[in-house]
């Protein structure tokens, strides 16, 4: 059973080097804060503030294929890597060949690190290890190790290499930055992905966005935008609206470095279902996740909901969980969308008024080939996630997702995720 990947941390947890300040729209930080400009109009989520960002296309779905990734140039000479796109993890690495371990197949030729290796001491290689006080057995070498939700693991070394940037304005620039050289990998059948690396999108000091605004190359903002159809992009730096989205804080005094966005009210079909316990945002991640009792209250549901009508549950089919069959095999979620009402999940802001997060029946559904509907949010306690709520790609699907770092705020908007937006050529 492919359940899809999930790119949440779980071993290393470290202590946030972010404040704690539980800024509301960047009041605290109105120095740094972008203005938008009165009276500025656009037809897109994005405003044409071409400068200071970037913007990498993606492939990938939900299903069959079970991820999404962005091709980066890296090296000397540069070379093209296809990275898994991950919210749930800061670094950046490449499988290499240091000399290699363990590596899964990869459609490039595994990199060739640098020699400009980050000692153990810099503040990058400290933010990758599992407590402030560790041993450096390697002085001048940092060696670290991930280990992933889904039990994936990557060890390696970290190197500084270039990184060619296409920036939206249209300059093209080499920026130095850290990444991993990940000489052995343990990949378990469950999330196999013929991928050279993977791209950390997360808010702790070795993801790329949190190096290009520390080089002042950006704003430490990080945006996707994931297609139902397939496809979507990325964005790095502050190019968004911010009146056109919904936004809710980031917690960060659990000194989590991932988007989450606290306790959070479980809606379904318009029915609250009490508390559902804290809520994290993880594109690295296929399917959604909800903890042991917000499952169960699903399924229940879920079972009364369908009890009446015309859709019954197929339990010859192995795709995930928990999957229904119509009269006829269905083709496309749409044709499945009218048994199935909507879900929601309602922050609550600390006091500041609800912020929702609808998810709609294209947002937890999906066509299995075998022509049955099924359910694309798993049980997360069996897949040892404890109280935590995990909304994948599924759920983000069609959604511009904002997390912007600098305010610590998580925005969201509904988005067609097909259309790349057009950046005008001016700089800030
Ligand atoms: C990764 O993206 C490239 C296009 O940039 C695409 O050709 C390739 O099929 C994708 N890889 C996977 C495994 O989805
Ligand atoms: C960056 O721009 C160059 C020149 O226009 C182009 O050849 C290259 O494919 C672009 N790279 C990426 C990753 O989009
Ligand atoms: C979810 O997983 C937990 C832990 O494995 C299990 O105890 C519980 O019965 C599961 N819930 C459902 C509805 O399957």
């Amino acid at each position: 059973m492919k359940i899809g990947k999930v790119g949440l941390l779980v071993f290393i947890v470290l202590v946030s080097s972010w404040s704690s300040s539980s800024a509301w729209f960047g009041d605290k930080h109105k120095k740094e804060r972008k203005s938008i400009l009165p009276g500025e109009t656009t037809s897109s989520w994005v405003l044409n503030r071409a400068g200071s960002s970037l913007l990498f296309q993606v492939h990938g779905n939900v299903y069959p294929v079970g991820f999404y990734n962005v091709t980066m140039n890296i090296g000397q000479p540069p070379r093209p890597y296809f990275l898994d796109i991950d919210s749930g993890s800061d670094l950046t690495w490449l499988q290499c060949d240091a000399p290699r371990v363990r590596c899964s197949e990869t459609p490039h030729p595994l990199y060739q690190p640098s020699n400009d290796l980050v000692p153990c001491n810099d503040p990058l290689c400290a933010s990758l290890q599992p407590s402030e006080n560790y041993e450096c057995q390697h002085p001048d070498q940092c060696d670290y190790e991930i280990n992933y939700a889904d039990h994936y693991s990557t060890i390696g070394v970290l190197v500084r290499d270039v990184f060619i940037l296409n920036f939206t304005n249209g300059i093209q620039l080499k920026v130095r930055m850290a990444l991993g050289c990940g000489y052995d990998q343990i990949f378990p059948a469950s999330s196999y992905h013929p991928l050279d690396g993977l791209l950390g999108l997360g808010r702790g000091k070795t993801s790329l966005i949190s190096q290009l605004s520390g080089q002042g190359l950006a704003r430490n903002v990080v945006g996707h935008c994931l297609s139902a159809q397939g496809g979507g992009y990325i964005t790095f730096g502050d190019v968004y609206d911010s009146s056109r989205l919904i936004w809710t804080p980031m917690i960060s005094k659990d000194h989590s470095k991932h988007y989450s966005a606290g306790e959070a009210e479980l809606i379904f079909g318009g029915k609250s279902m009490g508390v559902a316990g804290p809520v994290t945002f993880d594109s690295g991640s296929s399917y959604t996740y909800f903890n042991s009792k917000a499952y169960q209250a699903l399924i229940s549901w879920l079972k009364k909901e369908l009890s009446k009508k015309s859709v019954k549950e197929a339990r010859d089919d192995l795709t995930v969980p928990v999957c229904w069959h119509g009269k006829r095999p269905f083709k496309r979620v749409s044709e499945a969308r009218k048994y199935f009402k909507p879900l929601a999940i309602s922050f609550t802001r600390g006091g500041k008024g609800e912020a929702k997060f609808e998810i709609p029946p294209e947002a937890y559904l999906i066509i299995s080939t075998k022509g049955n509907v099924c359910l694309g949010i798993l049980n997360g306690s069996e897949v040892g996630m404890g109280d935590m709520n995990l909304i994948g790609d599924i759920s983000m699907l069609d959604k511009m997702m904002v997390f912007h770092n600098e305010k610590q705020l998580i925005g969201w908007a509904p988005a067609n995720c097909d259309r790349v937006p057009k950046f005008r050529d001016v700089s800030i």
